[in-house]
């Protein structure tokens, strides 16, 4: 017996990176997994990569229309949700003064709204179904304290450790767990991304970023989405029940909280 077995998951932001690695190891768990991304074409090729169990949904998690027709496409294809990995995140950098409010409100709407809202009709959908289910969010070590070039994203991640936590504790009551993981650095397009930006801004070769970051873990490296693969299916599966409002870190000793 799997342990997702029979059960249905929405993960956002599942074209690539974090959220593919997680809809891979559901499938491979049991659990039929909607691909839900932005990015529909990208979408699309993972969902027919990874074969059977995988479906692709478009889905923009700051607009309430889109959330609300990604959540009816799971209901109409797998027929509800029991699982949602709220995963979409956007990042940026910048010192403090040259902040802007476009980047601000981007980051919060992806990562804050995005998180509540799709959390919102998820939960209404696992309520109305009477059978609980499973949330859980993508925070970060971003959450746990400030960088000085990375505030905005820093206080997004803070926000989804908070509303894990409140989330969490009012959903309980219908069976519905909701936590959080927080990862540390984990190597991949995102933190390709992320190391071009800050050669930017600490005028650095590219690649020197990372190599710096990953010798720092106490771990010895940087993560890879695999090494966060365990943790999501502890939370998505019903070895975790009496788990509520928690956000765990996985990030090879990088933080400790
Ligand atoms: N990579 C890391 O080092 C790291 C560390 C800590 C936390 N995290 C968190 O883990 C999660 C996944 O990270 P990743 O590295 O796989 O990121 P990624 O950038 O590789 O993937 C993000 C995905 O989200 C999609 N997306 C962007 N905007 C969207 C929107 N409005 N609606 C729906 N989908 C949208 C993108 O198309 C992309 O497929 C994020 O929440 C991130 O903040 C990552």
């Amino acid at each position: 017996m799997k342990r997702l077995d029979g059960k249905s998951a929405l993960i956002t932001g599942s074209a690539r990176g974090i959220g593919r690695a997680f809809a891979e190891a559901y499938i491979r768990e049991g659990a039929r997994v909607a691909i839900a991304d932005i990015n529909i074409e990208r979408a699309q090729r993972t969902a027919a990569e990874i074969g059977a169990g995988a479906y692709a949904v478009e889905m923009d998690v700051t607009s309430q229309p889109s959330i609300d027709a990604a959540v009816a496409a799971c209901v109409k294809e797998a027929g509800g949700i029991d699982i949602l990995v709220n995963n979409a995140a956007l990042f940026d950098l910048a010192p403090i003064v040259e902040i802007t409010r476009e980047s601000y409100d981007r980051l919060f709407s992806i990562n804050v709204s995005g998180t509540l809202f799709t959390l919102q009709a998820v939960a209404r959908q696992m309520i109305a179904r009477g059978r609980g289910g499973k949330i859980i969010n993508m925070a970060s070590q971003a959450g746990r304290r400030g960088e000085a070039l990375v505030a905005v994203y820093c206080a997004t991640k803070a926000a989804v450790i908070s509303l894990t936590q409140s989330a969490g504790l009012n959903l309980i009551r219908h069976g519905i767990n909701v936590n959080a993981i927080a990862p540390g650095v984990v190597d991949g397009e995102h933190w390709d991304g992320v190391d071009a930006m800050f050669a930017k801004y600490e005028n650095r070769p590219l690649g020197e970023k990372k190599r710096l970051v990953g010798a720092e873990v106490p771990f010895g490296r940087m993560g890879t989405a695999e090494d966060l693969v365990g943790m999501a299916i502890f939370l998505a599966s019903a070895e975790s029940t009496y788990v509520v409002a928690q956000t765990y870190n996985v990030d090879g000793g990088n933080w400790m909280s």
